[in-house]
């Protein structure tokens, strides 16, 4: 069960370049994308509404795509402007299109009532488009619900055990973590935590060598269905960053966005970003190859929590205090499904 009538991420405009039709599975629906000549991007059923064949295995012709089993053309709006030795065109031939926008260098899909979408509604990460902030998008795909990874985000203690090696440096992490109280939003929550006094973890120490300790802050807002913003940075101890001095520190941003392919698997898009002024492509490379190798690590424990869920879907989870801020993140999926349903 999905949340409908909301934006979920449907790809990175880099996957659009070149004429490419993406075949993609959103809440298990088989879409196409493409980017028309008018470089409007375009989302329809990735089924031709003749004889049912992929469209993404079709041929784009200026803001159309072609079926490519006997020819029929669609527009994109999905509507059928030709068909090869016919001269009417009954107008039920059609396929369905969805409302599609490209803000920050993401395409964003409305899967819901048409009527409801509102491009203002689209959560931005602003950092994105702004030309001091440098990352590699990433992608992966994960054979998982998107709400054990949403859960495994909402708490960051995680990092202690999971990623001791590469992002959390410290299993005294979570001893030692102070946080704010989580701020309830509509819509998610935010809070932050600090870790003072620490070692550098090892994803920075690779090109940060000045700063042997270290105060750090994590500042996480995440978002329903499944959107995640990070703000973390190391300031040199003793600034007084729980005050918001950020004098003399190194911060990043990080934005994951999960879009639920089945209820058994997951798109995983994400981009760690820095502004550092020097060695700029090789901070972001360094960064990107470091974060993958965390993610790595969450993959592996989140899949095979699948399979043992999966295995026993009567099994009740339990939560523990940590868990306030993912219990509370599935409470509003949970209502918002609800409202779903009682207005169909
Ligand atoms: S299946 Fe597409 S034209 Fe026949
Ligand atoms: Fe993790």
């Amino acid at each position: 069960m999905f949340i409908k009538n909301t934006w979920y991420v449907a790809g990175w405009d880099y996957e659009l370049i070149d004429g490419a039709l993406l075949a993609r599975t959103i809440l298990n629906e088989k879409i196409l994308l493409y980017k028309g000549a008018d470089n409007a991007v375009v989302a329809m059923e990735d089924r031709c509404c003749h004889r049912g064949a992929a469209l993404s295995q079709g041929r784009l012709e200026g803001n159309c795509v072609r079926c490519m089993y006997h020819g029929l053309l669609f527009d994109n709006t999905g509507a059928c402007v030709e068909i090869p030795g016919q001269e009417s065109i009954p107008p039920s031939l059609k396929v369905r299109s969805y409302p599609v926008e490209t803000v920050g260098r993401l395409v964003w899909i409305w899967m819901g009532d048409k009527a409801l979408a509102n491009k203002a509604d689209i959560p931005e990460f602003e950092y994105l488009t702004n030309p001091e902030w440098h990352g590699m998008p990433g992608y992966m795909h994960y054979k998982s619900n998107y709400q054990l990874i949403t859960d495994n985000l909402a708490d960051i203690n995680h990092i202690a055990y999971v990623h001791t090696n590469t992002l959390g440096g410290s299993e005294n992490y979570i001893a030692e973590q102070t946080q704010t109280p989580m701020e309830r939003l509509e819509n998610g929550f935010k809070l932050t935590k600090y870790h003072l006094n620490s070692d550098l973890p090892p994803f920075v120490r690779k090109f940060v060598k000045h700063m042997p300790k270290v105060d750090r802050w994590n500042t996480v807002k995440m978002l329903v269905p499944g959107f995640f913003f990070l703000e973390s940075g190391f300031s040199p101890v003793g600034n007084g960053i729980e005050k918001g001095n950020r004098e003399g520190s190194i911060s990043f941003r990080n934005f994951q966005a999960m879009t639920p392919e089945s209820e058994t698997t997951t798109h995983f898009f994400w981009v760690y970003m820095h502004n550092q002024r020097e060695d700029v492509d090789q901070i972001s490379r360094s960064l990107s190859a470091s974060i993958l190798e965390g993610f790595y690590e969450d993959k592996a424990i989140i899949e095979k929590q699948q399979e043992v869920l999966d295995a026993d879907p009567a099994f009740p989870l339990r939560a523990i205090a940590a868990d306030a801020a993912l219990s509370h993140l599935r409470w509003v999926v949970d209502q918002k499904i609800k409202k779903e349903r009682a207005a169909a």
